[in-house]
């Protein structure tokens, strides 16, 4: 498609999402001609600045943000030429009209609003921009997650914003989707015959999902105090990766066909609620710790934390989605910061062989595994049993795999390249439909509900650890194991 000509309109202009991953992605697009060359870049910020201290404050934060060799001043100059700057106080009406005269009267163009601010800010604006006739057919808004922070929140926010924009033009951002290892997990299901037989309770096993980060709460102990792991990470990213594991096959690679299937999975996924949280859950919260020498402070010590805080920052849980397709087969999740080590991966570990004609190097392994792996590197590797060269018939297992830096050496698109592209061309394949959100709530809420009663404290870690012990328990209890390397 060629590129369509449009106004990126970004709230929050100077916060940390802004600097860190839009603006570098939007450099991108600039430097590799994905954005028609009349599309104006406005940034809009409480902040007082003029277009050249923005774009100097901007300058430094990209330059840091893109690989050396890929930032130089004449496209920098060049990019910087899309840019104006509205100083307004978002939250107050009696700045947009501002806003309005500096986009112009121009019915029908396309125009990105793009909401990098607190989910408290979203109805008010959409009010805003729609009370100064911005939210015209051709406008179209993006909310960044965590929706909310319950089913009712996020319904209160789904409805102000339905008021203004119709389904349509609402994209809601999970970069998961944007990452171009989980489009793989796409392309492995649904372009390949090898495994779709095979990708079901007669041949699988189970699934484990972790997303593990060796970071802790940074600078964001303000927000993730009260969001926690289960809101930040789990009711969105680590469904999202669920739902593309499990899905059925779309009848198109269309919006309403993907999401439609992600649907039915969150809608199938059992509830936990009453002594099942206890039973299929853990809570945990890092606790003073170190990494290779260094000192981890505890996660109540970090910035903007609450000492007494009880907000976790792991989860771990066992889900399982009543379906045909997936009856009976466990679906390990987990996700955490502070942890030993950056890994995003899925694993989906196939049954082993109904009978054994050989002995095994290692009892333990058994059954061929699939592993999908987003972070650090991309690689999807798939382990199988060969022989062990010499005497006998000794099995050992053995990797496939497939890096792929390796096999594709074009530069990696970041995801929210990716995604602010396909929302310039109003592709909402990628973006999370209002229902998805409801029903990944509708899960998530009785585990948080049901953690007051039976979890209120989290099970302490230390910083740098693998996570709590009750992690590795909850699989024990049936007979499984992460795959982590030890
Ligand atoms: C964000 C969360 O959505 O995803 C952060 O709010 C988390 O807490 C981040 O660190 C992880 O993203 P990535 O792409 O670095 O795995």
């Amino acid at each position: 498609d060629s590129p369509l000509e449009c106004d990126i309109v970004v709230f929050g202009g100077t916060g940390d999402l802004a600097m860190r991953k839009l603006l570098p992605a939007l450099y991108y697009l600039h430097r590799e001609r994905h954005l028609h060359p009349k599309t104006r870049i406005v940034a809009l910020a409480r902040a007082q600045h003029d277009v050249a201290s923005y774009s100097r404050l901007m300058r430094r934060h990209v330059s840091q943000h893109v690989a050396k060799a890929d930032f130089d001043s004449a496209t920098w100059d060049a990019f910087a030429e899309r840019f104006s700057y509205v100083s307004l106080d978002a939250a107050q009406r009696v700045a947009f009209p501002r806003l309005a005269k500096a986009l112009g009267d121009q019915p029908g163009r396309v125009r990105v609003f793009y909401l990098a601010t607190t989910p408290n800010l979203f109805a008010v604006i959409a009010q805003h921009l729609d009370s100064v006739g911005l939210a015209n057919a051709g406008a179209r808004i993006v909310l960044e997650k965590p929706l909310g922070e319950s089913l009712s929140t996020a319904n209160r926010i789904n409805d102000e914003i339905g008021k203004v924009f119709d389904e349509s033009r609402v994209f809601r951002i999970d970069h998961y989707l944007g990452k171009e290892a989980v489009q793989n997990l796409l392309a492995l299901r649904f372009g390949n015959a090898l495994f779709e037989p095979l990708w079901r309770n007669a041949h699988v096993d189970h699934v484990q999902i972790s997303v593990l980060e060796t970071v802790g709460v940074e600078n964001r102990g303000d927000y993730y105090d009260r969001a926690g792991a289960m809101r930040d990470m789990m009711q969105n990213h680590l469904l999202q990766l669920l739902c593309l594991v499990a899905m059925e096959a779309p009848v198109h690679f269309e919006p309403e066909a993907v999401r439609n299937e992600k649907l039915k999975v969150l809608e199938a996924l059992r509830p936990i609620t009453g002594m099942d949280v206890q039973d299929r859950t853990v809570r945990g919260q890092y606790s003073k710790g170190s990494r290779a020498g260094e000192t981890l402070p505890a996660y109540y010590f970090e910035k903007s934390v609450d000492h007494d805080s009880n907000t976790e920052t792991f989860v771990a849980l066992r889900a399982e989605v009543d379906s045909w397709r997936w009856a009976g087969v466990p679906f390990f999740l987990r996700t955490g910061k502070a942890t030993s080590q950056r890994k995003s991966e899925i694993i989906v570990q196939f049954k082993s062989v109904p009978h054994r004609l050989f002995p095994q190097s290692n009892d333990q392994l058994a059954g061929n595994r699939l592993v999908i792996r987003l972070q650090p590197e991309e690689s999807i590797s798939l382990s199988l049993m060969a022989k062990s060269p010499g005497r006998g018939m000794l099995l050992q297992e053995v990797d496939l795999d497939l890096h792929f830096a390796e096999a594709f050496k074009r530069r990696r698109w970041e995801a929210y390249e990716r995604l602010l592209l396909d929302v310039i061309q109003g592709d909402a394949t990628l973006f999370m439909r209002r229902d998805e959100i409801e029903a990944a709530w509708r899960w998530v809420d009785p585990i948080i509900e049901g953690w007051q009663d039976c979890y209120r404290s989290p099970k302490r870690y230390a910083a740098g650890s693998r996570g709590p012990d009750a992690a590795d328990s909850l699989l024990e209890r049936s007979g499984h194991a992460w795959f982590d390397e030890r």
